[in-house]
């Protein structure tokens, strides 16, 4: 699979000789999160078609949840999570906005992991209310989109004014941010070749609309 606008190699690693200013960093997770805006965008252009096991995008949705829920969640939300740590430790953060960016990001898992559930037993020929997963995929995506603007609005900008490039080794030194992406990364996982063709035809559509 070739590698796209949208793909992006992990972060290198910052060496002791060469620490990488925390700037990088910061850039690396807004870079993640236009990435999920194109899943927010997906979600909610799926809200017209319908979810029983027959339909044609149930595919795409349980793909785009898989997604969110085992990359997103245990990556780029757990490093969030840590420099909320940090920042309240240092007392660089408001307390009351460190635990509703936390708040946000279990909210999310949970809510991810049982419309997952919900979605993959319709494939299996369960039957759902299409108003209620209409409801649920909204308000799944409205959170993850409420929860970034959060984010770029306060915790990046506290980050990049008050920690550094040793408060970043420790951050990243617990794992985590240089995991390769499955789906946004060098190599797509085969899982989710479906899912990048749609994302890709979707940026060339409007790539095609800006140039007309
Ligand atoms: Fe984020």
């Amino acid at each position: 699979m070739s590698q796209s606008a949208f793909t992006s190699a992990p972060l290198e690693s910052a060496g002791p000789a060469s620490p990488m200013p925390v700037s990088i960093f910061i850039k690396q997770l807004k870079e993640e999160h236009l990435r999920l805006t194109r899943l927010v965008q997906l979600l909610e252009g799926a809200l017209c078609l319908r979810t029983d096991a027959t339909a044609p995008n149930i595919g795409l949705l349980v793909d785009t949840l898989f997604y969110l829920t085992r990359f997103p969640d245990v990556t780029h939300h757990v490093i969030e999570d840590r420099i909320v740590e940090r920042l309240l430790r240092m007392n660089a953060l408001p307390t009351e906005i460190g635990l509703q960016i936390e708040t946000q990001h279990a909210t999310l898992i949970t809510e991810g992991r049982d419309l997952l559930r919900d979605l993959e037993a319709a494939t299996r020929g369960g039957s759902m209310s299409q108003e209620l997963v209409d409801m649920r995929i909204r308000l799944y995506a409205e959170r993850l989109r409420h929860n970034m603007a959060i984010e770029e609005l306060t915790l990046f900008p506290a980050a990049e004014k008050n920690l550094n490039a040793d408060d970043w080794r420790a951050i990243e030194g617990t794992g985590g941010i240089n995991e390769a992406d499955p789906l946004f990364g060098s190599v797509v996982d085969k899982r989710f070749s479906e899912l990048y063709e749609e994302i890709n035809e979707e940026v060339s559509v409007a790539e095609a609309g800006i140039a007309s």
